[in-house]
């Protein structure tokens, strides 16, 4: 039961003491943890710390742009965007199996966030928000710096080298924890109450060929589904809820034309810690009204399902 009041304290000295007048690099992934880390280095370092998002074209609906401008607004930080998208659907074309798809997606990330972060300037230190779970959860592995894609977690293939020396303030904390840090340093509560996101990003929810039109249907399914659940209040009451885009397609009928076209699943679910979770018992109106828009709005799809199954057996992303 410690105060977080002097942990900030404490962490900005070390961090200061650590970094001297190097400068430290990191990777914004949108997520809690790397925001709050970024809230904690900028204070300890300011300018010399250098923010980066990479844009993988599998993020969700104005993703970097919304985050971009919360840090900005909120701790002037100035992010560094690095657009990778092509590269990624380049090598995602034709991939289905969820564990090539895993592997694709971490080791072209590592290469990408290492191009980048050479194109910014000579960098000694990597910041990144290792959380007290994470090293539990990667100790015993063997891999040393198997922080360094912590947000990628499963998806193997690390370096064995890694070219910077590891800063991870957080290292110390539970989430609740890290949230009440970036509460203090003046994050919103916007960014630090978001739900969890995957590493790979869209791609393991797009069982579907993996393809810009595709992605397209996919983001602009999940940014309804979300809209409407915030608006119904659901948004914080849950752990996770998002679209999937099924490599299904069925028949329908629009006005006197039959169509063909793809499925989109709902999921929805509450858990404690993402090891468990229940499927959400959402009303049926806002169930209809989620299926409606999605159907109207969305070219590309004539059919919605909602998943009903807990974890386990199922897991909560469907890749
Ligand atoms: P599953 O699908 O395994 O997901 O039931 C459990 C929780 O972990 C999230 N998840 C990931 N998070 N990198 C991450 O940082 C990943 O590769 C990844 N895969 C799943 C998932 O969204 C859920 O909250």
């Amino acid at each position: 039961n410690w105060n977080l009041g002097s942990f900030i304290e404490e962490s900005i000295e070390e961090i200061r003491q650590k970094v001297g007048k190097e400068r430290v690099i990191l990777g914004i992934s949108g997520g809690v943890d790397s925001s709050v880390t970024a809230a904690l280095v900028h204070k300890a370092v300011g300018e010399r710390l250098y923010p980066l998002f990479v844009d993988t074209g599998l993020l969700r609906q104005n993703e970097a742009e919304t985050i971009i401008k919360l840090l900005q607004q909120s701790l002037g930080l100035k992010i560094h965007l690095f657009d990778a998208s092509q590269q990624f659907l380049d090598r995602l074309k034709n991939v289905a199996d969820p564990e090539r798809k895993r592997k694709i997606i971490g080791n072209l990330f590592i290469r990408v966030f290492e191009k980048a972060a050479q194109d910014i300037g000579e960098a000694k230190f990597l910041a990144q928000g290792t959380l007290y779970p994470d090293i539990i959860e990667s100790a015993g592995s063997g891999r040393k710096g198997a922080a360094l894609i912590k947000s990628h977690h499963n998806v193997g293939g690390l370096p064995k080298k890694i070219p910077f020396k590891l800063i991870e303030p957080l290292r110390y904390l539970f989430k609740d924890e890290v949230r009440k840090v970036g509460t203090l340093l003046g994050l919103p509560h916007e960014l630090l109450y978001r739900h969890p996101f995957p590493g790979p990003g869209l791609a393991v929810r797009c069982l579907a060929p993996i393809k810009e039109q595709n992605l397209r249907i996919l983001r602009q399914a999940d940014a309804i589904v979300i809209e409407e659940i915030k608006k119904a209040g659901f948004y914080e009451k849950i752990w996770q809820a998002f679209a999937v885009l099924l490599p299904v397609r069925s028949v329908g009928v629009m006005g006197d034309k039959r169509t063909y076209e793809y499925t989109v699943a709902i999921r929805a679910v509450e858990s404690v810690d993402g090891m468990t979770a229940d499927w959400v018992k959402l009303p049926p109106e806002l169930l209809s009204t989620i299926s409606n828009k999605i159907i109207n709005e969305v070219e590309g799809v004539n059919r919605v399902v909602y998943d009903i199954s807990s974890k386990p057996p199922a897991t909560i992303e469907w890749e």
